[in-house]
């Protein structure tokens, strides 16, 4: 279904994210026909480009792949470049150029706002929004992370824009829960029962959250090097998903109720204690390209986290990041109990384990036992694997189509609500206060030795790659079932 039409306006239109992820995206949603050609993509930034100019610095053949000559031409057709400065004066142009664009398109008057900007920028963008916030139809406005580098920068421009926008208008996005595996956690969660009734203290040992990444720190150092992994990973991504995973049932599905339980659980976490934490910086971050020779900036994090709420008492949550690491994939596992019974006469099984795989190979994964053949009851562990992909196909929506889609159609639920974000902020800032400086730790290696004491104190250890099907050789497939 094609929703109603609307313009799109992105702020910042000339960077990187314009060209990597919202051009393609918009192209993606061209060809499933969920974005009309009476939606102009109206594109500002302060260069000096002709619309030409600027649809071939967004390089569409390099940015979009194995695409279609009659798709990429209609995208094209819909982009317009305005030049504007967000320190010049802007009302009676920009209304003027809105109009005109508006008039030749038919898209009627709702707005999408991108905004594509550092988030210093943010409140000067907002003023020029507020000359249309009021008009007719709808008008969402889109931030990308960060929303601030901290609790008290954050709560400044959550009060700039809230001054300007009222709260259904805001859309804040975390990329992560535009990914279609992090849906599928409430689907796993709230739409099984077999699920739904394990996941609890009484069956769960402990969780480990964990998004790994091969690439360092590339061009994005006069960023990074403010920021560091607990920032630019920990605040947003990472503390979602361990959110979707803790949250309670909610009691109705929509946004709201959603949002309050996800929310509740952000309230939730109980301060990291000193020991629990380990920060790490790969060897030779500092001499990368734009980074402080002496930079004490974080590339990897560690901690152990408990969740005060009756469901997860005494079950730690176990989050890691990194860059230039070993692999890179983006998981959440979920290690249940041992039969303690058996473990009493030295009979102890593998633990079972739910593998919920973001990223690659996408899809859910379960560790189990079975008797091998012949008359000892010795047990193997074995895995039954769902890959998204091989069942559904490879066209699941790329992140920021859905992240796009759900502002078109006005759906907040995978959009950060204020108070969540101000709870991540006052749970990392204490974090990065209580943490200590960071260890080296070896390029291409698993982060520093140290942050595998976080679980070997307890006796438990990371679970990296080894129960992934990529490496596995016992494998069910999962079918269709006919009931
Ligand atoms: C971004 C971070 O939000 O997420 C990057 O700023 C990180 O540093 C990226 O590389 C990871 O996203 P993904 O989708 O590749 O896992």
């Amino acid at each position: 279904m094609i929703p109603e039409n609307h313009m799109v306006v992105i702020f910042g239109s000339t960077g990187d994210l314009t060209k990597r992820k919202i051009i393609p995206a918009i192209y993606q949603l061209i060809r499933k026909e969920q974005f009309s050609e009476k939606c102009p993509i109206v594109c500002l930034g302060r260069r000096e480009y002709t619309t030409e100019e600027f649809v071939s610095h967004l390089e569409l053949s390099q940015f979009i792949k194995n695409s279609e000559p009659k798709i990429l031409q209609q995208l094209s057709r819909q982009i317009v470049y305005i030049k504007q400065d967000l320190e010049e004066e802007a009302a009676d142009s920009l209304r003027r150029r809105f109009d005109d664009i508006t008039e030749k398109f038919g898209c009627g008057p709702n707005k999408l706002f991108y905004l594509a900007l550092p988030a210093s920028v943010f409140s000067q963008a907002a003023g020029i929004i507020q000359l249309f916030v009021d008009d007719p139809g709808w008008q969402r406005v889109v931030f990308e992370k960060p929303f601030g580098d901290d609790l008290s920068s954050a709560e400044e421009l959550n009060n700039t824009i809230t001054s300007v926008l009222r709260e259904e208008q805001i859309y804040r996005v975390d990329h992560y829960l535009g990914k279609e595996l992090v849906q599928n956690i409430f689907t796993l969660r709230f739409h099984n029962e077999i699920f739904r009734w394990a996941w609890h203290s009484d069956a769960i040992d402990h969780v480990q959250i964990t998004a790994s990444e091969v690439l360092g720190v590339e061009e994005r150092a006069g960023y990074y090097d403010k920021s560091g992994a607990v920032r630019d990973m920990v605040q947003n991504h990472l503390l979602q998903l361990l959110s979707l995973v803790a949250m309670e049932p909610p009691l109705a599905n929509n946004a709201e109720e959603i949002r309050n339980r996800t929310g509740k659980v952000i309230e939730s976490l109980i301060p990291v204690k000193p020991d629990d934490v380990v920060l790490g910086q790969y060897e030779g971050y500092t001499q990368e390209h734009g980074v402080d020779g002496a930079s004490q900036t974080e590339t990897f994090a560690a901690f152990k986290v408990y969740v005060d709420m009756p469901r997860w008492k005494g079950v730690p949550f176990y989050l890691k990041t990194g860059k230039k690491l070993d692999e890179r994939y983006a998981d959440i596992k979920v290690v249940f109990k041992h039969n303690y019974e058996l473990c009493k006469t030295g009979d102890c099984d593998q633990p079972n384990i739910i593998v919920i795989r973001i990223q690659p190979d996408d899809g859910i994964a379960i560790a189990f036992n079975v008797k091998r053949p012949g008359r000892s009851m010795i047990t193997e562990p074995v895995l039954m694997d769902f890959c998204h992909h091989c069942y559904f196909g490879p066209n699941t929506p790329e992140a920021y189509e859905s992240i796009l889609l759900n502002v078109i159609q006005g759906e907040p639920t995978a959009f950060a609500r204020w108070d969540w974000i101000r709870n991540s902020w006052r749970f990392v800032d204490h974090l990065r206060a209580t943490a200590q400086a960071p260890l080296q730790y070896p390029q291409n290696s698993t982060g520093p030795a140290e942050s595998d004491g976080l679980l070997k104190r307890s006796g438990r250890r990371w679970i990296h790659g080894e129960i992934s099907p990529r490496r596995s050789q016992q494998q069910t497939q999962i079918l269709p079932v006919m009931l």
